[in-house]
């Protein structure tokens, strides 16, 4: 097949705090992995990442430590960029998007918008610090939820009851600046109009989708943004850091964070090019309608890549002649969760890149997190699984196999690949097996079924194993040396193949095993042939993974533990619950008689429902999984004894209980129809 020309990028991690594992298992290892494996099969790659380091969260963190963002994006680029590097990212080049380029580019963007009419230029009232001198970004407001009473609402939402309103709706609002209390003061902002590119961003995502299958997950979080309805978006923030607005009276305002950091995707190609010494090197790339354009994103991330950074280009592409490339897929991940919990950089809850490996090797996270990664649900990092993947698996399995392999050549055939003699069938059927392992792999990794293809792997390694044990060579070396060297000789060929396969996933030890073996390795397509001719001289081995003892894991659990702020509280769905607890809960069958859209929320439907001789409105956070209709005449179950609460204004007497599935879609409880109204369930 020709080459293909694949430009990759990974969501650009804000230079605020050090990248811990849920990012590695969100958007980096796979990006890696995907890379690494496409360069194998000789295609043209460009594979480009960086620190985003605009925008509040950067201020914020500024501000906590009495800082200029300066300091914090220098250490946090800095560590980060060793981080990745420790961890064996194979990036042409981590960036950073406080570079002149950036700016330029940026800047030339929002030039192009503005100077074609593309931007809407809108007047709001947005809160204003008198004190600190200066408007407020959401993020620096608190106040009273108009809606629900909670005392830490954010300027436009809820995170407790889901409301939306305007920021002049905030009761009692406070700066978190400086203690004040803001007032509301005019500002102007420029929007881009995403709602007039709803219908082609919709054809684009379904052309694509048909053409190169995108993942359900993914569509799903499209969907619900379409089916609410894209809205005009800002594009400015009035804050002091970040790329200028580039316009006469625009003075204290900057381009919004979003909006110049998917372009930083382009800004490290162009830096690259200038690296490589060949400034258009870029333009092949993002320039090229042949080019394959894949951009690794954890799943909140979505919206930017699916719908705001393809409609600016396709903004772009509109009015003039350079023609960028979108996306041709963002397989998004969902979450990895930590022992249980969501990693949370407050709480200090996880654990650090550049932490993890000052205790242990590269390749044992990469395999155990590859082996997990959340591609279809969030998934959980466990510290007993760490060390079981690396001592059971990586260690007994693959290491084992090798060597036990290469030290018996040493011992027995001077370290040479013996001749390869008559095969019987055992050895064919190993041979035939081996050759299979390719394009199986590689079609799980170019179908972004990452996890499905490292354990695949695995299973050559554990075939290879058993092979080794059923020909026992300790047996046939006494009788029979050439049977056995045959066995030898296909035991090689099979590791050989695995060092190929598994560079990808743990790069580091499969250069260690190329190493042993004394050759360089070819590529993925040929890596399942006989690769090493009888003769050749092979290395004497070096142990490829240690084993993880439990003191050594412990001591990890117990630093981390130490750190973390409050002490971590027990998993909730852990603790058991006595029989009285539970018949605490009133479960009730009830039959839905009307339900509909709530405005504003695109989350909440309005239901009533009736249990045996009593109507109630529950409000039940579903719209993203039934149309309103669909729920008429269904016989759910519902919590008939919660108390009652109020969800964006509307009362809400009971729960209706559901599921969430892989996907995240929910699905409602129900029971036959001939079960009577208000019947408990026990
Ligand atoms: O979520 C984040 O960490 C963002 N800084 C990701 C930006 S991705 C792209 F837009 F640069
Ligand atoms: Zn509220």
């Amino acid at each position: 097949m020709a080459k293909e020309k694949i430009l990759v990028t990974a969501a650009l991690p804000y230079a605020n705090g050090p990248i811990h594992l849920g990012h590695l298992s969100g958007a980096y290892l796979p990006a890696d992995i995907y890379v690494r494996y496409n360069r194998l099969k000789n295609n043209d790659i460009m594979f480009v990442c960086g620190s985003d380091e605009h925008g509040v969260p950067i201020t914020i963190s500024a501000d906590k430590e009495g800082v200029k963002p300066n300091v914090i994006i220098d250490r946090f680029h800095t560590l980060n960029k060793q981080a990745f590097e420790d961890f064996g990212m194979s990036f042409d080049i981590y960036s950073r998007t406080s570079i002149p380029i950036h700016h330029e580019t940026a800047k030339e963007f929002f030039k192009e918008f503005y100077n074609k009419g593309i931007l809407n230029e809108k007047k709001t009232m947005q809160f204003y610090d008198e004190k600190a001198n200066m408007f407020l970004p959401d993020r620096y407001v608190e106040g009273t939820c108009p809606n629900c009473g909670n005392e830490k609402a954010r300027s436009d939402e809820c995170e407790n009851c889901g409301a939306l309103y305007e920021p002049s709706e905030l009761k009692n609002p406070i700066s978190t600046i400086s203690g004040n209390s803001p007032i509301l003061k005019e500002t102007a902002h420029w929007f881009f109009p995403l709602g007039k590119y709803q219908q082609r961003l919709e054809n684009y995502i379904k052309e694509m989708n048909e053409k190169y299958g995108w993942k359900d997950n993914v569509l799903q979080y499209c969907r619900g943004w379409f089916k609410d309805g894209l809205q005009d978006r800002a594009v400015t923030r009035d804050l002091d850091w970040g790329v200028a607005v580039p316009l006469n009276d625009s003075n204290g305002k900057v381009l919004y964070v979003w909006f110049e950091a998917v372009l930083g995707y382009i800004s490290a190609s162009k830096e690259l090019s200038k690296l490589r010494g060949n400034e258009d090197l870029w333009k092949e790339y993002w320039l090229n309608k042949d080019t394959k354009y894949i951009a690794f994103i954890g799943k909140d991330n979505v919206v930017f890549h699916c719908i705001v950074f393809p409609a600016m280009l396709m903004a772009w592409n509109d009015s003039e002649k350079t023609q960028y490339v979108l996306p041709q897929n963002v397989p998004a991940n969902e979450f990895l969760n930590f022992e249980g919990r969501k990693f949370s950089k407050s709480r200090n809850w996880g654990m650090n890149v550049h932490d993890f490996l000052s205790r242990f090797p590269a390749d044992s996270l990469r395999y155990t997190l590859a082996a997990n990664l959340p591609e279809t649900r969030d998934t959980d990092f466990q510290w007993k699984e760490f060390q079981a993947r690396n001592n059971s698996e990586l260690a007994d399995i693959l290491g084992n196999f090798v060597n036990r392999t290469v030290t018996f050549l040493h011992k027995h055939f001077e370290g040479k690949v013996p001749e390869k003699g008559s095969l019987d069938t055992i050895d064919l059927e190993m041979l035939e097996l081996i050759k299979e392992f390719p394009p199986k792999v590689g079609k799980l990794f170019e179908n972004y079924k990452i996890k499905d293809g490292v354990n695949e792997i695995m299973n050559l390694a554990r075939a290879g194993n058993k092979y080794f044990n059923d020909s026992a060579p300790w047996t046939s070396i006494k009788s029979d040396k050439a049977r056995c060297g045959s066995t030898l000789y296909v035991c090689l060929q099979a590791i050989y193949t695995l060092a190929e396969l598994f560079n990808p996933v743990i790069p580091f030890a499969s250069g260690k095993i190329f190493e042993l073996l004394n050759t360089a390795g070819t590529d993925w397509d040929s890596c399942g042939n006989e690769n090493l001719p009888s003769g050749h001289q092979l290395n004497k081995p070096s142990i490829l993974f240690t084993k993880i003892e439990d003191e050594t894991i412990q001591k990890a659990i117990d630093d981390a533990n130490a750190t973390s702020v409050p002490k971590a509280e027990p998993r909730k769905e852990d603790e058991l619950i006595t029989i009285d607890d539970f018949l605490k809960v009133q479960l009730r069958t009830a039959e839905v008689i009307s339900a509909e859209n709530v405005p504003k929320s695109d989350k909440l439907l309005k239901i009533k429902v009736k249990l045996d001789n009593e109507e109630r409105q529950v409000m039940a956070g579903i719209a993203k999984s039934y149309k309103p209709e669909d729920l008429i005449g269904k016989k759910v179950v519902v919590v008939a004894n919660l108390k009652p609460a109020k969800l964006m204004g509307q009362e809400s007497k009971g729960m209706i209980l559901a599921v969430e599935q892989a996907d995240g879609s929910l699905q409602v409880l129900t029971v036959n129809n001939s079960v009577k109204n208000g019947t408990r369930a026990k």
